[in-house]
């Protein structure tokens, strides 16, 4: 396939090198033009573009920025992608963290609804519920016991199901989470969200989402990180999101 990344940090640069190393045609783009992601392109076996460039005449775009800058983004540059290929958001929401507070967030607005009406199109919610140190080293081949899950939610069922193939080509098991609007059972601070669970423990862990809970839940976490001293293990990380799940 033909894959366009926005964004090649931690976890679209991630994406572009195990997608390009599975022989996909990858193109790269972050915000400082072509010239600039030249070295991480050739070194992964990808071409370098700019964000244009990542969305002309490919299959699947994957949108791997923060939320701000999605907000940000040209708002025609979708304008001329055919409606079967399919957009990934991989974004989550971190307000004080990273993120300034986005009133129709904070008012509970779900996520990637608020990212697919930024860029003027449907999204597929994926990768956002993996930690870029499991996406990076703990993938495995299909069927592999214990193998870690990702979740996938959104509308478009032919687009969704593309997307959960490259889930499973990049070493995981995709679990389906729903609609876009139901997709908040895989944000930040859900009991699904990035404690390296198989795909059973997954699909409990969606159905055990309660609405409207997380964003307290994540705002007390991220206190407790601002607080906790020395920067968080891998671990720690896990060990921190499997707290906010009730089925442990
Ligand atoms: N890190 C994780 O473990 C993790 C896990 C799951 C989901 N996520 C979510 O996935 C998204 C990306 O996270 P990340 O950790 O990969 O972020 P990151 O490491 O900070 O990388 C962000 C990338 O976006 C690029 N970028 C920023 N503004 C841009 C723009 N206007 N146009 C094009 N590219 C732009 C940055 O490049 P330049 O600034 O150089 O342009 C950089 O390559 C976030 O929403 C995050 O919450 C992260």
């Amino acid at each position: 396939m033909k894959i366009g990344i926005i964004g090649i940090g931690n976890i679209g640069g991630t994406l572009a090198r195990k997608l390009s190393a599975a022989g996909h045609e990858v193109r790269v783009a972050n915000s400082k033009g072509a010239e600039a992601v030249g070295p991480f392109a050739t070194e992964i076996g990808a071409t370098a573009t700019d964000a244009r460039g990542a969305v002309d005449g490919v299959d699947l775009v994957i949108l791997s920025i923060p939320l701000p800058a999605v907000a940000a983004l040209p708002k025609d540059l979708f304008v001329s992608l055919p409606d079967t290929v399919p957009v990934v958001d991989t974004g989550n929401y971190y307000p004080g963290m990273r993120d300034p507070q986005i009133a129709e967030l904070d008012a509970g607005k779900t996520e990637s609804v608020w990212v697919s009406e930024q860029i003027g199109r449907p999204v597929i919610k994926a990768f956002n519920n993996i930690l870029a140190h499991s996406l990076k080293e703990l993938g495995r081949p299909e069927g592999s016991p214990g193998r870690l899950a990702v979740a996938v939610a959104g509308d478009d069922t032919t687009a969704k199901k593309t997307v959960m193939g490259i889930v499973n080509g990049v070493g995981f098991d995709a679990v389906d989470g729903g609609t876009l609007q139901e997709s908040w059972r895989q944000q930040p601070a859900t009991p699904g969200y990035c404690g390296d669970y198989d795909a059973a423990s997954m699909e409990k862990a969606l159905s055990a989402a309660v609405p409207g809970e997380a964003p307290a839940i994540r705002d007390r976490l991220l206190k407790n990180m601002s607080t906790s001293g020395p920067r968080l293990t891998h671990d720690d990380m896990i060990a921190m999101n499997r707290s906010a799940n009730p089925l442990g």
